[in-house]
């Protein structure tokens, strides 16, 4: 459990490496994993993929996870984006890449560490996020953890040969601590 830096139970988050691109790759180049994203739109190549990572490596405004089950096997990533200090907002993406790994409470911890994270330790103000409208699991890892539907982007995505919606959540800090005070 090397670098643990937020600590679920089933799974733990840490700093994303560049080791672990090649799994990211191999995530990416997969058409069921990226069917309703807005990546996979053309082969992903770790060359340009390794550029991006060290480019972004000094961003203060994204923060990069991997997703590590709590016996160390690395299923995905997950990260807080457009991070806007001064509206103190950021946007919230997460991806388990390891179908065998899909619908074990994986994303809903990932996105409760996130929240817990962006309101308590960076003092965000609202975190948000947004999914395919028929992205079920996803739309229902927001909702689970107390997202707001705030609006429907209408044709907003092209994939599969059509476009597609795309469903907004967000989650403000003050709203989110009246009703749960664990964090
Ligand atoms: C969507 C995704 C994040 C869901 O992750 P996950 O770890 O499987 O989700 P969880 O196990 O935490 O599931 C949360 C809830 O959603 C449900 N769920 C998950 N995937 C589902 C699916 N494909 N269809 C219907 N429900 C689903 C779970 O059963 C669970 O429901 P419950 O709270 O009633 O028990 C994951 O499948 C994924 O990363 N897919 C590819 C990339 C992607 O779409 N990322 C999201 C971009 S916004």
């Amino acid at each position: 459990m090397k670098n643990q830096f937020l600590k679920g139970k089933k799974i733990y988050l840490r700093d994303l490496e560049e080791e672990d691109l090649p799994n990211i790759q191999n995530w990416l180049n997969d058409s069921e994993f990226t069917r309703y994203l807005f990546q996979g739109d053309r082969p992903s190549n770790l060359q340009i993929m390794k550029e991006d990572f060290n480019k972004n490596l000094k961003n203060r405004n994204e923060i990069a996870f991997a997703i590590i089950t709590s016996n160390n096997v690395h299923v995905g990533w997950a990260g807080i984006y457009e991070i806007n200090w001064i509206s103190r907002k950021g946007e919230l993406r997460f991806f388990i890449g390891e179908r065998k790994f899909w619908k074990k409470g994986y994303a809903a911890e990932v996105v409760t560490l996130l929240v817990g994270y962006a309101f308590n330790k960076l003092n965000l103000h609202r975190v948000y996020g947004g999914t395919n409208i028929e992205n079920k699991g996803s739309i229902k890892v927001f909702r689970n953890n107390g997202f707001f539907e705030e609006g429907i982007l209408k044709e907003e995505h092209f994939r599969n040969g059509r476009y597609y919606d795309v469903i907004r959540f967000g989650l403000l800090n003050k709203r989110h601590l009246k009703g749960k005070t664990s964090y």
